[in-house]
């Protein structure tokens, strides 16, 4: 029997346990956040005795006689403060690093009312966020101090936002408190907990499943495998190739096959369970690199080859005008496996409803995930209703399914509630990764330095699944080539199936990989003409009416020079300064169908907003309310916007390609403009009942159009960054310029800037996953994730070039934030040590681990 002093009250506790699981599951102190249950991400963190203390380690009884702390003890004047500080400050995203920041600040403001920045810096360096950047948490915390120590009262925004207005966001309150949902905070009478045996080897053919012996354990409901799945047992994003789990006589992909699906009253016992489950496999080679796999002799991951995609993007004759080119110059590039590092592990919950499922899920698009689910279960749309919680970011790494899924198989076979938790393991092990590229880029100049051509040779590891890889590979190409006015190109990629996981959707899309190679060439191009870097750049940059290297004329809002100019005396002036600039595609393009829908409900005298869009940490939900505020000019205060689902949420596709602030932000303002003109002649409550309803479809033209100029894409934003180092290597200071079209919240646009560069910062200098013969071997600790401490200053320009005419021109920035800031950082090195790098990341930095 232990005794813990929790928020001020005495608890008596039987068994031992860890503090968190004790503060969250019996107490359910949901602001206890589990990021990683490793001691490694700082979500858990609380007080103890005064002092910021990870709760996933220590156990219960270690506590005795100790006072804690959550933020649910905070005192009612701590929790306005900080809530009001935090989204005053822009300091919240995702949101699940944030009560475990709070804690970490008034660890250190109770002690010193008045900290410096260095000072704050030390106090959240073992707390990762993995949105923010780290700058606008440090302003939080520092106006949270002043507000305490002053005495200062606050209070939250009213009255009608407009778009360009830094209103507060949204859901920055219930984050802050913690007290919003993610799918783990769930606690439901009688749920059941679930959760999949994986393969033990890369490649390995199933010979037998043996289950007795964990079907025997008392607590274990049941146990699932293929033979159970009433449907297809193939799901995937856009391929179905993606087994549910692999069926005794198939052979596994990765290591994160699902072999067969365990479910348990608790999770003590689940885990017991699995360890009893066994399995016979027949060990197979497996094929760990993409030039392998694409022997002829070698296995194939899938029946159709090892081929995924290929892509082959020709405009004029570039073997020739490359050889005909004054300054030509060719470099091999290498670009890493990355770990989207989330800071919400993945979560489901699901439970029976209406002869179908209904799932609490964390995702990227709601429709996408009752698409693959309806397939899997063999049931129609309306008997699978999925709802979005808070979504602990994504990046790109929630967009297939991992645990919705199984949660719904296991809902639908036992009739109960059922909730799947990814450990941080599984999820580094699972869910689809970054792309990994291998480039051979050519790119020639004349005697002046503009570009006359370019020639690439691009693969990609994609991995055992399909996931996105062929759409990033394509992005990967159709964006090689930069925001550059030239036309002959001939770029040929191909994503290869392995045995190592899935690699997939990644913010940035691709193009973070290609930009690296053909930026860093445009320097050595530099180099040979005399000019300077930033100066090659400026006269190629393509200006209004050109025309891009895929054909797409260019409208009024291209703003890539706006950008160079921006930072050229910061750039210019500096000894040891890299640049690179990039474009980035906002919508999916390429006439594949880009719909933004929204529906406005009067209800209970307010307008309730439905979008089937995911806010996964960038703001939808405050973007898609400043919209409606101001088309229709409502007050925020009477605008509630709900959370996604399928039920009552029209469809807005998936929230990728940075589409989301563009095309359901027009949707939102043509169902707004409806329901403004119903304004001019009826008041809000003659209105109780009704619905408007917008929708936009972004044309384009589709890939291989014949059309000498196709469409590709209805926007692109455009960034120029640059780096600034000092003379021991480390980083002085970091600049982001970006052309937004128009910042809807210049406040979440900063945000969005500087998370952008910082995640960006690690795929430079520290980020990799490391996978030896198809294990994946990092741990949550070793990925190489920025830290606050290791942050240098950031500047954010943000450039508004009116042009587009839907969306109030907004242009999401998503991705393209972390484009160009790899090429930049190596561009700096190369002033300062005269090695050219053509590896990521970076070596013989101050950042680089040591051997
Ligand atoms: S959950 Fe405790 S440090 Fe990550
Ligand atoms: S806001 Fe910090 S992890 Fe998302």
């Amino acid at each position: 029997m232990f005794i813990i002093h929790v928020n001020g009250k005495d608890y008596q506790i039987e068994q031992d346990k860890k503090l968190m699981r004790f503060l969250r599951d019996d107490l359910r102190l949901i602001s206890v956040k589990d990021g990683c249950s490793q001691g490694a991400c700082g979500t858990c963190t609380v007080l103890v005795d005064g002092k910021a203390t990870r709760a996933c380690i220590p156990m219960i009884s270690k506590m005795e006689g100790k006072s804690i702390v959550t933020m649910e003890g905070l005192s009612d004047r701590e929790k306005e403060v900080y809530s009001f500080a935090f989204a005053k400050a822009g300091a919240v995203q995702c949101g699940f690093c944030i009560p475990g920041m709070v804690i970490s600040a008034k660890a250190l403001i109770d002690v010193n009312t008045d900290p410096t920045r260095l000072e704050v810096i030390a106090a959240i360096r073992n707390n990762i966020c993995r949105c923010t950047g780290y700058k606008k948490i440090i302003d939080g915390i520092l106006l949270s101090a002043k507000i305490l120590r002053e005495n200062i009262s606050v209070e939250g925004d009213n009255g009608v936002a407009c778009v360009g207005d830094k209103i507060q966001r949204i859901d920055a309150k219930e984050k802050i408190l913690g007290t919003g949902e993610y799918p783990d905070d769930i606690y439901l009478e009688d749920m059941v907990y679930a959760s999949a045996v994986r393969s033990e080897y890369p490649r390995a053919k199933v010979l037998a499943i043996h289950l007795d012996r964990a079907k025997e354990l008392e607590g274990v409901i049941d146990i699932f495998t293929a033979e159970d799945i009433p449907g297809n047992v193939k799901v995937g994003h856009l391929k179905q190739d993606w087994d549910t789990m692999i069926a005794v006589g198939k052979t596994t992909r990765y290591l994160g096959d699902a072999i067969c699906l365990v479910v348990a009253e608790s999770p003590e016992i689940l885990e017991q369970a699995k360890l009893l489950v066994k399995v016979d496999y027949e060990v197979l080679e497996p094929v760990l690199n993409p030039f392998d796999a694409m022997k002829e002799d070698a296995p194939k991951v899938h029946s159709t080859g090892n081929v995924l995609a290929h892509e082959h993007l020709v405009r004029g004759n570039a073997e020739q005008v490359i050889a005909d080119s004054k300054y030509k110059v060719t470099r091999h590039y290498e670009t890493p496996w990355t770990e989207h590092a989330f800071l919400e592990p993945e979560c489901a919950v699901a439970m029976p409803f209406d002869e179908g499922v209904f799932i609490y899920s964390t995702d990227q698009g709601i429709y996408d995930t009752q698409h693959e689910c309806c397939i899997m279960l063999g049931l129609p749309p309306e008997k699978v209703i999925v709802e979005n919680k808070l979504i602990g970011g994504g990046f790109g790494g929630k967009e297939d399914v991992s645990v919705q899924h199984h949660a719904a198989l296991a809902a639908y076979l036992t009739k109960r509630i059922v909730k799947i938790k990814f450990s941080r393991q599984e999820s580094i092990v699972i869910h689809p990764k970054r792309h990994p590229m291998w480039m051979d880029i050519t790119t020639a100049c004349d005697e002046n330095g503009y570009l006359t051509a370019m020639k690439a040779v691009v693969v990609s590891d994609t991995g055992a699944y399909a996931s996105l890889g062929g759409p990033v590979l394509q992005r990967a190409c159709t964006h090689a080539a930069g925001p550059y006015n030239f036309q002959v190109i001939d770029i040929d990629g191909k994503a290869v199936y392995t045995n190592n996981p899935p690699a997939g959707a990644y913010r940035g899309f691709g193009v973070t990989q290609t930009c690296f190679g053909s930026e860093r060439n445009l320097d050595l191009l530099a180099e040979m003409v005399g000019i300077s870097p930033w100066e090659i750049r400026y006269r190629n940059a393509v200006r209004p009416g050109q025309v891009l290297p895929n054909g797409q004329i260019t409208d009024e809002t291209t703003g890539i020079v706006e950008t160079l100019e921006a930072v050229k005396d910061i750039y210019e002036k500096e000894p040891y300064a890299g640049i690179a600039c990039a474009m980035k595609n906002a919508g999916v393009g390429v006439g594949i169908p880009d719909w933004g829908r929204c529906r406005l409900l009067m209800k209970n005298g307010k307008i309730e907003i439905h979008a089937g869009a995911s806010c996964i940490g960038q703001g939808l939900g405050t973007v898609l309310t400043q919209v409606v505020s101001e088309t229709a000019q409502i007050p925020i205060e009477i605008i509630t916007y709900c959370r996604p689902n399928t039920a009552n949420s029209p469809d807005a596709g998936t929230t990728s390609g940075s589409r989301q602030t563009l095309i359901t932000g027009e949707a939102a303002k043509r169902a707004s403009e409806l329901l403004k003109h119903a304004l001019e002649s009826n008041t809000l409550e003659e209105l109780e009942g009704k619905e408007f309803y917008g929708e936009y479809l972004a044309k384009t033209d589709k890939m291989g159009s014949d059309l000498p100029n196709p469409v590709s894409h209805v926007a692109y934003g455009y960034a120029t960054q640059v780096c600034l180092l000092n003379e021991d290597g480390t980083i002085k200071k970091m600049v982001a310029a970006h052309d937004v079209g128009k910042a809807v919240n210049p406040i979440s646009t900063e945000g969005q800037i500087e998370g952008g560069v910082v995640m960006s910062m690690g795929y430079a200098l520290t980020e990799k996953y490391e996978i030896k013969d198809g294990y994946p071997v990092s741990r949550f600790g070793t990925l190489g994730l920025f830290r606050a401490d290791k942050v240098p200053e950031l500047e954010s320009i943000i450039i508004e070039k009116p042009g587009l005419d839907v969306g109030y021109g907004a242009i999401g920035i998503g991705e393209i934030t972390s484009i160009p800031t790899a090429p930049a950082i190596a561009g700096a090195y190369y002033k300062l040590s005269g090695e050219f790098q053509t590896i990521l990341p970076l070596h013989s930095t101050p950042y680089s681990k040591k051997k």
